[in-house]
């Protein structure tokens, strides 16, 4: 971003591509993080006087508009965040997007509706997802420039994140590089013990970085939803919890590979329904009563774990230890929480990867300064840990 600042922006219509996928209750921002994440980039370019185009995502609507994907509540606190008046397009590309693209003075900006209102976003065809890149292209002319500032999705090829870097002078913004540089420390030269924590929902989505991650850390431990898809490997019965029966063999596998490195809970808290306030009792693994589903980690756990956490030099966390949007439920993460802040107070590094996780922290009223960083990639920090190339990224580097 240094570069082109330096090369003089004012007047030239540059393109952002930012993550601005916020979760929203109805028309409610609940976390603005990754717009708070944003705006330094786009304060800086219209401050310099470029005309500036930001698009972004919201959810994943069918690839055509849909007022519940709407990027309204966003472009209002983009702007109350900015101190600066954001326009909205009514459209992505369409005629109010080119009549206002076409009218921008220097210094102001304009968002575009979510840009997977288009279909041609998304789509596997790199002809179609060329084409909406060119009409992109036009709304910021031809001696426009593409600043790539949206981390959380540059693990994804989509026209607004890596066709179009293609075709115009293309640049890092301030919030990939500095989120590619918090990774790369993660991957070279670790300080030991090296902790890593994953939860949330999904086993499916998360076995792929416990077997790139499993050989080269010390501690792994693993909660959430996805517990209890190796807790069920153990031959332990888990009731009604989430659970991926096509996953269970995997998670045996894992678990007999890496039995000193991986962390299960010992004791969970169980609920007869999934509601805030559903009755709720403590139990071991291996008591998980017919009926009942695990909701968060329990307390034995919670220390076992809050032990391994505290003495690390290195923590990776992404995902939540249970449903913490409900009171109830909300001690397993808190607690882990704790524990990678008091590791960080006694000089460990840490990172704080993923939406769910980085809204948890906010969300709990923990400090954000507790933790070396929070990123504002889910999906993409997972990649960037697996070792997989990421095609935002790449096509900078080309
Ligand atoms: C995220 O929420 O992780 C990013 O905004 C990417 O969203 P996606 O998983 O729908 O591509």
């Amino acid at each position: 971003l240094k570069d082109l600042l330096d090369a003089g922006v004012e007047g030239r219509g540059v393109l952002v591509r930012s993550d601005l996928n916020v979760p929203l209750d109805g028309e409610t921002i609940t976390d603005p993080g990754r717009i708070l994440a944003s705006a330094p980039t786009i304060k800086a370019l219209a401050e310099a006087g470029a005309k500036v185009v930001v698009t972004a995502h919201l959810g994943r609507p069918k690839g055509e508009p849909d007022p519940k994907f709407s990027l309204a509540p966003v472009a209002a606190k983009l702007g109350e965040v900015l101190g600066r008046n954001v326009q909205l397009a009514g459209d992505v590309v369409g005629q109010d997007a080119l009549a206002r693209s076409e009218g921008l003075t220097d210094g102001d900006i304009l968002l575009l509706e979510n840009i997977r209102f288009d279909p041609r976003e998304t789509s596997k065809d790199e002809a179609q997802r060329q084409a909406l890149a060119r009409e992109l292209v036009e709304l910021v002319g031809d001696d426009g420039a593409f600043v790539s500032d949206g981390f959380g999705v540059v693990h994804r090829a989509q026209a607004s994140v890596y066709d179009v870097a293609k075709l115009l002078p293309h640049y890092a913004g301030g919030l990939v590089a500095a989120e590619v540089e918090v990774l790369a420390k993660l991957t070279t030269d670790t300080e030991r013990p090296y902790a890593v924590v994953l939860g949330g929902s999904k086993v499916s989505d998360k076995l792929a970085v416990i077997e790139a991650l499993a050989p080269k850390v010390d501690t792994l431990v693993i909660g959430g939803g996805m517990c209890f898809t190796f807790l069920a490997a153990q031959g332990i019965s888990v009731g009604t919890s989430l659970l991926e029966e096509s996953m269970i063999d995997t998670c045996k596998g894992l678990l007999d590979r890496y039995a000193d490195v991986l962390h299960i809970p010992q004791d969970v808290i169980v609920a007869d329904s999934f509601s805030a306030d559903a009755e709720s009792k403590t139990v071991p693994v291996s008591e998980i009563p017919d009926g009942w589903m695990g909701l968060d980690i329990g307390p034995e756990s919670v220390q076992r774990f809050a032990s391994l956490l505290t003495s690390a030099r290195t923590v990776f966390w992404n995902g939540p230890m249970g449903v913490f949007e409900f009171e109830k439920f909300a001690a397993g993460t808190k607690g882990v929480a704790e524990a990678i802040v008091e590791a960080t107070g006694k000089g460990a590094f840490s990172v704080v990867g993923g939406g769910d996780s980085a809204a948890a922290v906010r969300q709990l009223g923990l400090p954000e300064d507790g933790f070396s960083h929070i990123s504002t990639g889910g999906g993409a920090s997972l990649e960037y840990l697996e070792g997989k190339e990421l095609p935002g990224i790449a096509v900078l580097e080309g």
